[in-house]
């Protein structure tokens, strides 16, 4: 399954995909997590030490050209996330990231050819039945204008109860039905409230699939630069409840 992770800057989507990715490990997935924001942190959420080793996405333009502009070893078969060169990766037991990278310099322009890029790796790729990906989305709608995320199977969209967040959360889940993206999920973050819990309900007129809430020993981990695996609390619970209703969606078809 191909899942993005979406929504307004700094509701969560950074940690809930972490914490995702940590859940389906636990689960005997294989898990590609790709950070496709230009300022990428999933490394040390991770925990991969040596983040700067990485290869972006981004220079894999000629891998993925099309048939048409040249010959190479991903046009005649899909690739399969073992066939992707080890350089754009960094690995451990079940899970590989890769960035899509481009620091942008200060006024240094326009994402769009790393967007094409990821597009294209996300609509090739080929998956085995125990294998996910979860992408790491740049804040906001920009990449749904792109059809960056078009071969996704599910877009999860994080909103935290506030409108400004409620609002780009709705705009996100329109753009995407727009796509015509099979599953879109609203994901609750930093519930603190029975009165969080039914504002959020009552706003997106739906309720969230799952809700994370406010949970310190996230925070803390965080200020803290330990990896999110090592989370044991509410948090963890959630992912794991996450990644099942996920599953179930998918084997069902719903
Ligand atoms: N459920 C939670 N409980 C406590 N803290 C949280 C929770 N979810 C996220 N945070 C904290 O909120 C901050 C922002 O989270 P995160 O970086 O995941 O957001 P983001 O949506 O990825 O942000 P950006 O748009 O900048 O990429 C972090 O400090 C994170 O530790
Ligand atoms: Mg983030």
């Amino acid at each position: 399954m191909k899942i993005a992770i979406c929504g307004k800057g700094g509701v969560g989507k950074s940690t809930i995909a972490v914490l995702l990715c940590e859940a389906l490990l636990d689960k005997g997935f294989q898990v590609l997590a790709i950070d496709a924001d230009p300022s990428p942190h999933l490394a040390r959420l991770l925990g991969f030490a040596e983040a700067e080793k990485i290869v972006p996405i981004a220079e894999m333009k000629e891998l993925l050209a099309t048939r048409a502009e040249k010959d190479g070893p991903f046009y005649s078969l899909n690739p399969k996330v073992d066939d992707l060169p080890e350089k754009f990766m960094l690995k451990r037991d079940g899970l590989k990231l890769m960035v899509l990278g481009a620091v942008r310099e200060a006024g240094g322009g326009c994402a769009c050819p790393e967007q094409t890029v990821l597009r294209r790796l996300l609509s090739l790729l080929l998956l085995q039945s125990q294998e996910a990906v979860v992408v790491d989305m740049e804040a906001g709608v920009e990449h749904f204008g792109r059809a960056t995320v078009s071969a996704i199977d599910a877009v999860l969209v994080v909103v935290q109860p506030y409108r400004g967040s409620i609002e780009t959360a709705k705009q996100i889940a329109r753009m995407a039905q727009d796509l015509k993206i099979p599953r879109i999920y609203f994901v609750g973050n930093l519930l603190a409230t029975a009165e969080d819990e039914s504002f959020l309900k009552e706003e997106l007129g739906v309720s969230p699939l799952v809700s994370f809430p406010r949970d310190e020993e996230i925070l803390q981990l965080e200020r803290k630069g330990i990896p999110l695996k090592e989370a044991q609390g509410l948090a963890k619970t959630t992912a794991f409840k996450l990644a099942e209703e996920l599953l179930k969606h998918l084997q069902d078809g719903t």
